[in-house]
This record gives C-alpha cells, sequence and structure tokens, in this order.
C-alpha cells in the first residue's frame, strides 16, 4: 500500500531535522533541550541571527511538523485542540502577570521544580486551580511537570521572565479575549458586517467604543506603554534580518531616514554594521522627545557630530528631507493604515509624501530608494511554484525537493495569517499581498524594484521613483 504523503512528509522533515542539526553544529550552538533551564540563542530572535540554511532548516522543520500534525490528528481532536487553545494563552497570561515565572526562575534550584501547592500558598491562589493551569501550560511546553504537582520553569519560559523579550510582547493586552470573543459575530450578523471602515469593527463593538483602535489607545494611557513595548519587540525580531539580509552596501545614498522610526533601534543597529551612513529618526513630537533623550544617552558622539539626528515630522505632512542624498525607511508604518478604504487612502498619502521627496532626483544617478518593511501575506497553496511565493524562499535550492509544504510554508506562517484576522477585527484591515503592495506603490509613481526575504517574518519592499515594475 502506498502512504506517497506520508512517506514524503517524512522524508521532508528527516531533511529538515539533519539541516537543522548540522547547521546547528557548524555554528556551534548548543543541541536544542525542553529540560534545560538555560535560554538558547535561537530563542531570541531580537538577538541571534541564525544562518540562512538554519533559518530555513527551522522554517521547513515546522512547517513538515504542522502538516504532519494535519495528516495525523483528527478532525475532532484538531478542532477541540483549536478551540482550546484560547485557555492555553489564558494560563500562560496567569503564570506572567502573578509573577509566578519571575518566582519560579528564582528559585536556588529552579530546574527542580516546586510544588503547586507551595506557588498557590505563596501567591494566595487555591491549588485546586493552579494544578490544571500549570498541566496546560506544560502540555504546551511553556513549563515542566518533574513530579506529580511540582512544576519548573523550562528554556522556552524564561522568555516570559521580567525584562526578556517575551515578557515585552504583549499579546495578552486588556480586552484582546474580548475582541476575539465578538469577532464572528461582527463578520456574521452585525449591522457592520458590510462595513469596511475602521470605525465599524470587532473592536468598537468589545470595547464598546465609537472611537478607532489608535485614538482609543491614546486616549487610554495605561494601554500605550504595553502596546509601545509589544510594538518595540516585534520590530526587534526583524532587525538583525534587515540589518544583514538587505544589500545595505548598495545603497547609493548617504543619509538613511526611518520615518516613523520610533526609539530609532533599527537605524542604530544598522549604523553599526555600516558605520559610512548617516540616518535620521522621524517621528511625533511626544516619540520624538522620548527618543532624543535614548539617542543622547546611547549615542552621544554620533549625535554630536550629526551622524544621527533625532526630529518631529508628520507623516501626513509633505516630507521635508528633499535631494538626492536620502533614502528612506517605513518599518510596520503602512500596515497601520490598511486598506480599509480603497485604494489606501492613507498609506497611499504616506507613500506619496515621500515619493514626492524623491523628486528632484529624477534625473539624477543616484538612486534614491523607499524600504517598506512588512509582513507580505502569501496565498498558501499546494505547490512551491507560483512567482510571490518563491520570491519568498531565502534558499532556491529547496524548491528542488519533492515536498508537500504549501508555498509559504503552511503552519511555519500561521501568524502571518493569524496577524492579517487580528488587523481585520481591530481596523478593518488585512496584511497586503504582493500584488495589494504593487498596486499602492504604483499608485503613488513609484515602483517595486525587489522584493528581499529576510530571516524575519518581515520583507523589504525596495521601491524607487519609475515605471518599470518588478513583477
Ligand atoms: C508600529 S510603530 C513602528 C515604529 C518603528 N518604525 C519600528 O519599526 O520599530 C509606529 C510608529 O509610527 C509613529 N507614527 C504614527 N503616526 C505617525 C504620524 N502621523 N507621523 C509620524 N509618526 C507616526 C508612532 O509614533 C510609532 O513610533
Amino acid at each position: 500500500m502506498s502512504h506517497a504523503e506520508l512517506d514524503r512528509l517524512q522524508a521532508c522533515l528527516n531533511f529538515a531535522l539533519d539541516t537543522l542539526r548540522r547547521e546547528m553544529d557548524n555554528s556551534q550552538l548548543p543541541p536544542l533541550s525542553q529540560c534545560s533551564s538555560v535560554e538558547h540563542p535561537l530563542d531570541d530572535p531580537t538577538s541571534y541571527l541564525p544562518s540562512t540554511a538554519l533559518f530555513d532548516a527551522r522554517r521547513l522543520s515546522l512547517a513538515c511538523l504542522g502538516e504532519l500534525k494535519n495528516l495525523v490528528q483528527s478532525p475532532l481532536d484538531k478542532r477541540m485542540d483549536e478551540k482550546y487553545s484560547a485557555y492555553g494563552a489564558a494560563s500562560i497570561d496567569i503564570l506572567i502577570k502573578t509573577s509566578i515565572i519571575d518566582y519560579m526562575s528564582d528559585l536556588s534550584n529552579p530546574s527542580e521544580g516546586i510544588p503547586a501547592a507551595e506557588l498557590a500558598s505563596t501567591f494566595g491562589l487555591d491549588s485546586q486551580k493552579l494544578i490544571p493551569i500549570l498541566r496546560c501550560c506544560a502540555a504546551n511546553g511553556w513549563v515542566r511537570e518533574t513530579r506529580d504537582s511540582s512544576f519548573a520553569l523550562n528554556r522556552c519560559s524564561r522568555t516570559f521572565i521580567k525584562g526578556h523579550p517575551g515578557r515585552r510582547l504583549n499579546l495578552s493586552t486588556p480586552g484582546f479575549m474580548s475582541i476575539v470573543g465578538v469577532m464572528p459575530s461582527w463578520v456574521m450578523e452585525s449591522d457592520w458586517k458590510l462595513s469596511r471602515s475602521p470605525a465599524q469593527t470587532g473592536f468598537q463593538i468589545a470595547f464598546k467604543t465609537p472611537l478607532q483602535r489608535f485614538s482609543w489607545v491614546m486616549q487610554n494611557p495605561h494601554a500605550l506603554i504595553p502596546l509601545a513595548d509589544h510594538l518595540q519587540v516585534l520590530g526587534d525580531m526583524s532587525t538583525p534580518g534587515i540589518v544583514a539580509d538587505y544589500p545595505w552596501e548598495q545603497l547609493e545614498t548617504p543619509i538613511i531616514v526611518d520615518c516613523g522610526g520610533g526609539e530609532g533601534g533599527l537605524v542604530t543597529a544598522i549604523l553599526d554594521a555600516h558605520p559610512s551612513f548617516r540616518a535620521i529618526v522621524q517621528d511625533m513630537e511626544n516619540v520624538v522627545a522620548l527618543t532624543s533623550s535614548i539617542m543622547k544617552e546611547r549615542r552621544p558622539r554620533d549625535v554630536e557630530s550629526g551622524t544621527l539626528n533625532v526630529e518631529t515630522h508628520d507623516l501626513f505632512q509633505s516630507q521635508p528631507r528633499i535631494g538626492n542624498e536620502y533614502s528612506f525607511i517605513l518599518r510596520h508604518i503602512l500596515s497601520m493604515y490598511q486598506r480599509h478604504d480603497w485604494p489606501d487612502k492613507e498609506a497611499a498619502a504616506i507613500l506619496g509624501n515621500i515619493a514626492r521627496a524623491l523628486g528632484p532626483k529624477a534625473n539624477s544617478r543616484i538612486n534614491s530608494k523607499i524600504l517598506i518593511v512588512e509582513m507580505v501575506a502569501v496565498p498558501n497553496v499546494d505547490s512551491t511554484a507560483t512567482t510571490s511565493a518563491e520570491l519568498f524562499l531565502l534558499d532556491g535550492n529547496d524548491k528542488r525537493l519533492d515536498y508537500d509544504v504549501p508555498s509559504h510554508f503552511g503552519s511555519a506562517s500561521k501568524l502571518v495569517n493569524a496577524f492579517s484576522v487580528h488587523m481585520l477585527t481591530l481596523m478593518n484591515g488585512c496584511e497586503r499581498s504582493l500584488r495589494e503592495w504593487e498596486s499602492l506603490v504604483n499608485g503613488c509613481g513609484l515602483r517595486i524594484t525587489n522584493v528581499y526575504p529576510l530571516r524575519a517574518h518581515t520583507s523589504v519592499i525596495e521601491c524607487a521613483l519609475g515605471t518599470r515594475a518588478l513583477l
């Protein structure tokens, strides 16, 4: 009897895991272990960039594991798994919010484990509730049950210790679950089910507010800091990939302007790797005050010498940096201004302002670029042979494999799809496909000159003035 799909997936998984093992050895990384209570370099994408082959092997392993699970698991189990995964998320939230995680990491022998009853009495909780919550976290790989009803942190949960990136990636924002809860009725039954307005979404229903998401955050300072922290980590996760995988040496302009650059983490990382550039961080007035003080403290010499400038600029006003010297970065900016109002009114206004600043260079030999750093929605079709998907393969050799993994790595890109639904529910937005990016970019008198896949969930969409498009 032929088990063709199972056989091919197994072969593919073996190939991916063999490559993973070999590349980890080549990179002199320690073995991965769930019993370890020490963080592994691969656990923190904000500080460690794996080799391209290792990144690909990890992504392919995850894709195969997801496909194998889909193949082998019963649909009824799968459905229940999916539905109850919300409890898994809530359970780990409890360990973070109570600071149980910090307490467990401070134990004199953290890998030995601590009885749940002791944790319950220390934190004034009911052990009858805490044990199933901890077991749920153990089943999801966040903690280990070292003996009956005793639990220890594992390597993965160390990311939730205070100050670590997982703690700041604040997916447990108050109200998150209520937004998820109203999503089906918003889409199927509400008066707004056919509306594409950012003011008529699941967010307004869940939060009982007429305000759009960002206006609401601005008026609720308690939500602003966790969101800023979350966005910061989200950005930091792609910084090493942007610095290493975009060909900065080919950029002809001496000055990089990071529009809506927040605290300036991206440009400082670029300057560290490519000290011949100068950089400008632009943002709104209140953010610029903070960014200026951070930069004066961390990079006093760059600020004094003018290598690094921080300035107030509203994305919706004309770009003041006009001239042959400038290229521009927009990371996680245009996704905030989604396609809720065809044809992408706000995103087009922002891009148009920068495109007009590129204007005087039309007859110059120097090519200014606009680098859009965003997730790109790729259809998860059954084969790897689609043009847009090929653009996202880091290692072209993978295409020769006879594997059944969807074009955008199936479950390895689940995050992009879930994020799209999140943007939809919050603001009637959605991650754009490459075609949609092209249409937005071309509408502003620009063209996509290249798309650089990164060792991250995002890509760099490189644009320039002109008419000849990539696609
Ligand atoms: C999602 S964060 C991205 C920050 C940064 N680009 C990064 O990737 O780390 C969005 C940034 O855009 C800034 N922003 C939002 N609206 C803006 C506007 N109208 N003018 C200038 N900056 C704006 C915010 O202050 C924030 O720093």
